[in-house]
């Protein structure tokens, strides 16, 4: 399968953790677990006990560009789409796809070191993340900031969330003064942004020197059939997408953890909605130095409001294939013996 997705390639240093005992391979792409990985470019190639490997640039076709955002991948689209899957979000959503142990393993490379630390979790949602964050921080210094109302509803009926800053706002243009942040999170949010690059740079302005910013996201198909829904429904990244809006906002050390549930047992040609935790460190202070023009949606310009609801349905059509994906891969891990490839 490994072989399925190599097609257009880049040379990436690929660093195994050892420390963790989990060592990783080109078969491993399905193997039995999702491997403790790190990617690192070239430039950064310092690290010791690291070693070369192509990695896959481009599965079978190119995706769409990230330029042509999919059904709901508009900021308008996703209000819309939050607005109604607010209500059942935490209990439907999260056990098929974001689990408490994703959360957790995608969170420790964020490496939340103290109590103190003052963290943003953007597109927090109902604060199933920050759940996983106020494990290691005060509740007072970790700010929610989503733009849909009903989601922080949620958020705020959360005790351990009580003491948490909950505020409306945009990933792409956030309400925090440039150097502000220890730490910033995202989890699930970047694959409804028009412009990710831009919230990527936005992550950069906000972090402190030295601060780190951890994201976690999607991963782009390999299948054809969850390609085409991915492709319908909204932005799943490839991983070195990841990397290269992390380098182009100017982090350093830019890493790239796979993470995906249990029961998967490591298989990602369907691709994953939450499939990589990526994090990156602030090398100097101030503003990112990447330059971006005007954003890619204005959500003041008014929308035909059948083309809307056609984007819409399609769109949240699609996201259904997605919902199937984690029962069938569960039903496989059922029915294959453990060990076994699946
Ligand atoms: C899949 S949920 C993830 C929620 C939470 N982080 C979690 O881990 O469960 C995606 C969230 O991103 C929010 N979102 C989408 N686009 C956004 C934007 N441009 N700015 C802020 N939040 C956004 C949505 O409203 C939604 O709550």
């Amino acid at each position: 399968m490994a072989s399925v997705m190599l097609s257009g390639t880049e040379k990436l240093t690929l660093r195994t953790l050892t420390g963790n005992g989990l060592g990783f391979t080109a078969s491993d792409f399905h193997g039995k677990a999702f491997p403790r990985v790190s990617f690192v470019t070239t430039s950064s190639a310092r690290i010791p006990n690291s070693r070369s490997m192509v990695v896959p640039k481009c599965s079978v076709s190119a995706s769409r560009p990230t330029s042509q955002p999919r059904f709901i991948q508009h900021k308008k689209e996703a209000f819309w789409f939050y607005r109604f899957l607010s209500i059942v979000y935490d209990h439907v959503i999260n056990p098929g796809h974001w689990t408490e142990d994703m959360r957790d393993e995608a969170l420790e490379p964020a490496d939340l070191s103290s109590r103190d630390m003052l963290v943003v979790d953007v597109g927090g949602g109902t604060g199933f993340t920050t759940l996983g964050i106020v494990k290691h921080v005060n509740a007072k210094n970790v700010t929610i900031l989503d733009q849909s109302p009903h989601q922080l509803a949620k958020a705020k009926q959360k005790e351990p969330l009580k003491e948490c800053k909950i505020i409306e706002g945009d990933a792409e243009d956030l309400p925090f003064r440039t150097d502000y942040a220890d730490r910033y999170v995202s989890a699930g949010s970047i694959e409804y942004w028009p412009d990710p690059q831009r919230g990527i740079k936005e992550a950069y302005r906000v972090l402190k020197l030295g601060g780190k910013a951890c994201l976690i996201g999607p991963v782009y198909p390999t299948f054809w059939l969850s390609r085409f829904f991915a492709d319908v429904w909204m932005l799943f990244p490839k991983e070195e997408e990841y990397i290269d809006w992390f380098q182009k906002a100017g982090f350093k050390d830019v890493q790239l953890k796979r993470i995906g549930p249990k029961w998967y047992r490591g298989v990602r040609r369907h691709g994953l909605i939450m499939g990589c935790s990526v994090t990156g460190v602030k090398p100097a202070s101030g503003d990112s130095p990447l330059q971006l023009g005007p954003k890619e949606e204005d959500v003041e310009k008014p929308v035909n409001p059948f083309v809307f609801l056609m984007r819409f349905l399609l769109g949240a059509l699609a996201a259904t294939w997605f919902v199937l994906v984690p029962i069938y891969m569960w039903l496989k891990d059922q029915i294959v013996p453990k060990g076994q490839p699946i």
